[in-house]
């Protein structure tokens, strides 16, 4: 007999989200919005902002390991193989974040990196953590989404500052031992569009200027309409196309884990599988749009839910463009 290909299986979630909280109304004393508009237009009612100074996205993730230890029976993170820091606001441009990281928690028998595939960054990771796995050259990946979207939001501009927020998620990719884990993909990406959601200064092209500086070039900007329909039609057609690949129905599927960037791209996505409302994880009202920890935060909010074999979908959409999506089937019962 064949044996059975190895598995890659998330098995504990952790999160962290900053106390400080970002209502609506403060932000209507801020910009010229309003209550009504955000949370019509958007479903967000409030973020978490990591507001102490000289602290960067590294606190966040630190947290975020902190509540995941928790969860693990036989913490040990001397056998933690490759660390996976998916992010756009790294602490600093050099060096990795997952190197401070590493050092930080006591992993010193890892590599790692930072990935930046903004929204998508997470789903990235997982996909790495599962090559890895599944090929057997590493055992333990711990794999972070985390984002300090304040260090990089203009809160003078109405159009983005009321769509994002600060926070961090991790979690742990090991062998399956029950045959449940990661089951299929569909990752894309297409660099046409990368001026519809970006921030232009900083990187090789258009250093930190005082020009760049006045003209706020530091900051991300973003076509909000082209980014909707993109990211709409973009994780509907992966989503649809994993369902078809893996001969699943939308009733066969557990939950849909989406990126939470605007609740009715949530809802557009829900409508477009035909999927029940429960079954489709939303915490945006909460935490806005924190980018790469969009996904681990919903994990790390709902995973007390999911029993063992539970058929979950995982999508997302981000700057890039980056999209895709993930079929896994959850390892463990909490
Ligand atoms: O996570 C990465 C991927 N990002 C996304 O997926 C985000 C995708 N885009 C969106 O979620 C939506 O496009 C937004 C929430 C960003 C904007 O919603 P929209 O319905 O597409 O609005 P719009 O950009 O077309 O703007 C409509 C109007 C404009 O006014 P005019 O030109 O019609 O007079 C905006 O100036 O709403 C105005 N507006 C606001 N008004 C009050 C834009 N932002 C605000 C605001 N408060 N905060």
């Amino acid at each position: 007999m064949q044996p059975k290909p190895i598995k890659a299986a998330i098995t504990a979630v952790g999160g962290y989200v900053p106390e400080d909280v970002l209502n609506n109304a403060d932000l209507e004393k801020m910009v010229d919005t309003s209550n009504d508009w955000i949370v019509s237009r958007t479903g967000i009612h409030e973020r978490r902002i990591l507001k102490e100074e000289g602290i960067g996205t590294s606190f966040m993730a630190l947290k975020a390991i902190d509540d995941l230890k928790q969860k693990v029976a036989d913490w040990n993170p001397e056998t933690i193989d490759l660390i996976i820091f998916a992010t756009i606001t790294p602490d600093m441009p050099l060096s990795a974040t997952a190197a401070y990281v590493a050092s930080q928690i006591g992993a010193t028998q890892a590599f790692g990196y930072d990935l930046t595939a903004a929204c998508s960054g997470f789903l990235y990771g997982l996909s790495t953590a599962a090559a890895f796995i599944g090929s057997g050259r590493y055992k333990k990946v711990l794999v972070i989404g985390a984002d300090k979207m304040s260090s990089i939001v203009d809160y003078e501009d109405r159009t983005t500052c009321v769509l994002f927020g600060d926070g961090a998620g991790a979690v742990l990719m090991e062998a399956s031992t029950n045959g449940y884990g990661w089951e299929d993909e569909i990752l894309r990406m297409n660099g046409e569009q990368r001026m519809a959601l970006t921030i232009k200064a900083g990187g090789s092209m258009q250093p930190i200027t005082s020009e760049a500086l006045k003209n706020k070039d530091n900051y991300l900007q973003q076509e909000g309409r082209t980014v909707y329909k993109m990211a709409v039609s973009g994780m509907c057609q992966v989503t649809l196309d994993i369902l078809a690949n893996n001969q699943l129905s939308s009733d066969d599927l557990a939950y849909v884990v989406p990126h939470q960037a605007n609740l009715r791209i949530i809802e557009g996505l829900q409508d477009r599988l035909g999927v029940a409302e429960q079954k489709v994880l939303k915490n945006i009202q909460y935490y806005g749009n924190t980018t790469a920890a969009t996904l681990p935060l919903v994990l790390n909010d709902y995973h007390h839910k999911f029993k063992a074999g539970d058929k979950i979908i995982l999508t997302a959409f981000g700057g890039g463009f980056t999209w895709g999506a993930a079929y896994l089937t959850w390892a463990y019962s909490t």
